[in-house]
């Protein structure tokens, strides 16, 4: 068990959602009826400095101003459920603060992931110490108040956020590969059913978190990667990356489905060198170790770090010892915290134009670190992917039923076999 974590009351919850003064200790008051848990993040996406071919298109992005007068309704899906949640919204990468004037929380119509309509019954505004706007510093993070909104395990949230003044900078926050749909429209249209006429776009702009207050046995697991898990390959508005048919098996047994799943990857995404996103050793306190409730995380990167290596022979040996370091790094980190690390192997990329070089030099570096990944006993368990999606035919290479072609991303039944590689017996 971890040590950090602690327990406070649903009186204290609920007392602070009314504004009344609550004991410091969150310790609840004596004779309240008292159900006791915490706070765990049920969904999160990891923070990213928007490039310019992500920014919202035009009128929604000026020069020096985003989502002046602006509604962006955008979908996602919990893992978890519970009774109250709160969002986290983030400005980590803005040039400018975030003045968010109005949020709404609703189930979209139907229930579905990336549409633009909402079941009005269920919308609930949502505050921050007590008032519906809030203004983000630059870098900082703002976590809303409780919000009394039960969720079901596995359900699409709604989340609609008006900007009246917009951003002043073109460095905006987002997660430019969301696999759902979001939608922009000009005016503040936070409660309204749905946004007819309004602009498509296939990314979460500011909003990198949801959190439950959930039962004391509910933990939550990151995984740390790049395309692969942020489910280059999988369907969009269908949320079947491998994080996600993850979730969906390990809620089918009363044992697990206290697990939440937490994707923490980026495509382009690299452990050593920034590029889409920081490096991974750079972003890991604010995407792991700042995760409410994780008790857990997958280290499943280090592709990129490879493919974008030179393939001599000597840049590769540098490339395979220093990401055998910095999983040294990330298991003494984790383990500060009490967060138990798997490591995942890297998966074949044989086949693929731009990293497997004819030589042969960059997948041997992949086998060197999976076999240190297989042998090392550096972290609490070894999660095969390798083992799972390679041809036996061509072990260099994925399964073809498992290829999106480019022979490097998995497609839907390729990211479910890597799902059900994850022991469920990890999580007890
Ligand atoms: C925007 O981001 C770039 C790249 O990180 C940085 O060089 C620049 O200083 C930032 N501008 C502002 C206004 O934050």
């Amino acid at each position: 068990m971890r040590g950090r974590r602690f327990a406070v009351s649903l009186a204290g919850v609920l007392a602070v959602t009314v504004g009344l003064a609550v004991q410091s200790t969150g310790a609840p008051a004596a004779g309240s009826p008292v159900a006791a848990g915490q706070w765990v993040n049920t969904w999160t996406s990891m923070p990213q400095l928007t490039e310019p071919g992500n920014m919202p298109p035009a009128p929604f992005t000026q020069d020096g101003l985003v989502m002046a007068d602006t509604t962006l309704r955008q979908t996602v899906r919990v893992t978890v459920g519970g009774p109250h949640i709160r969002l986290r919204f983030s400005n980590a990468f803005g040039g400018a603060a975030l003045p968010i004037t109005a949020v709404s929380v609703a189930l979209p119509a139907g229930g579905q992931a990336g549409v633009s309509a909402i079941d009005t019954a269920t919308a609930r505004p949502v505050t921050f110490g007590g008032r519906p706007s809030t203004v983000i510093p630059v870098g900082a993070q703002m976590v809303s108040d409780p919000l009394g909104f039960r969720v079901a395990p596995l359900t699409n949230l709604a989340v609609t956020v008006y900007l009246a003044t917009g951003q002043a900078s073109n460095n905006i926050t987002s997660h430019p590969g969301s696999r759902t749909a979001s939608y922009l429209l000009a005016g503040n249209h936070v409660a309204d059913a749905d946004l007819p006429g309004a602009t498509r776009v296939d990314h979460w702009y500011f909003l990198s978190g949801v959190e439950v207050f959930a039962g004391r046995g509910t933990s939550g697991a990151v995984m740390l990667g790049d395309s692969l898990t942020d489910g280059r390959g999988s369907t969009t508005n269908g949320n079947d990356r491998w994080p996600d048919q993850l979730v969906d098996r390990l809620q089918g047994s009363h044992r697990t489905s206290d697990v939440a799943i937490l994707n923490q990857a980026a495509g382009g995404n690299r452990i050593l060198n920034d590029g889409l996103g920081p490096n991974a050793l750079a972003r890991f306190d604010r995407d792991v170790i700042a995760t409410s409730g994780v008790e857990w995380l997958i280290v499943f990167e280090g592709i990129n770090d490879i493919g974008t290596a030179a393939a001599t022979p000597e840049a590769q040996q540098q490339v395979a010892a220093d990401l055998i370091a910095a999983y040294e790094q990330f298991v003494v980190r984790a383990h500060a915290q009490g967060i138990e690390v798997f490591g995942a192997t890297l998966t074949p990329m044989g086949g693929n134009t731009g990293y497997d070089d004819p030589a042969g030099t960059r997948e041997s570096t992949r086998q060197t670190v999976n076999q240190w990944i297989r042998t090392s006993h550096r972290f609490d368990a070894v999660i095969d992917f390798d083992k799972v999606t390679r041809d036996p035919a061509a072990p260099r290479q994925l399964l073809p039923a498992y290829d999106t072609g480019d022979h490097l991303h998995l497609n839907p039944t390729g990211y479910k076999a890597m799902a059900d590689a994850v022991p469920a017996r990890l999580f007890d």
